[in-house]
């Protein structure tokens, strides 16, 4: 049985992340969806809240699975017996980033593959950096996201204007 971790901050899940995952869980057997607790990337949701925002949408793939982790990625593959790391590449600028990432992992690991997968192109220019910043100036995202992590960003932005005062 092929199994592959797709490993990220989901801070929260768009609409990129899943079509990156219906894409993987055709090519593998078993998807497991590591949410990284992350610590120094300070997420604006807890690691059980985007672990649950991951949840609640991939209910319905039998083959999915969603799992939080707190070490290093490979470690975490290993426990597992993954043998590939599914992350998606949008454009050029996410090449660097994710071009290191994976020699390092390779370098930690040489037997786990790093597989990068392409999003349909309209969510070419979709992050959860920027609809969090869009959100936040009342722009347009329905389309971008997910139901239950549009809900969960527009309660957490009420939430601070109140608290901003
Ligand atoms: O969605 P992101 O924030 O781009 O995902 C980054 C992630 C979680 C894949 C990366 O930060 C990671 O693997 N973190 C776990 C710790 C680790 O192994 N770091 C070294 C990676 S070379």
């Amino acid at each position: 049985m092929n199994i592959a971790l797709y490993p990220g901050s989901f801070d929260p899940i768009t609409n990129g992340h899943l079509d990156i995952l219906q894409r993987a869980r055709k090519l593998f057997d078993q998807v497991i969806v590591a949410v990284a607790e992350n610590a120094e990337k300070d997420p604006t949701f807890s690691l059980e809240e985007r672990k649950r925002l991951v949840e609640e949408n991939v209910t319905h793939f039998d083959n999915v699975s969603v799992e939080s982790f707190n070490c290093l990625l490979v470690d975490h593959a290993q426990k597992k017996n993954a043998v590939a790391l599914v992350r998606g590449l949008r454009a050029v600028s996410d090449f660097e980033y994710e071009f290191q990432m994976a020699q390092m992992n390779r370098h930690l690991d040489p037997k786990i593959e790093t597989v990068f997968l392409m999003p349909n192109e309209k969510y070419f220019f979709t992050s959860s950096h920027l609809l969090k910043l869009v959100n936040r100036y009342g722009g347009e995202i329905d389309e971008l996201i997910p139901a239950n992590a549009l809900h969960a960003l527009r309660s957490r932005f009420a939430k601070k204007s109140v608290s901003e005062g």
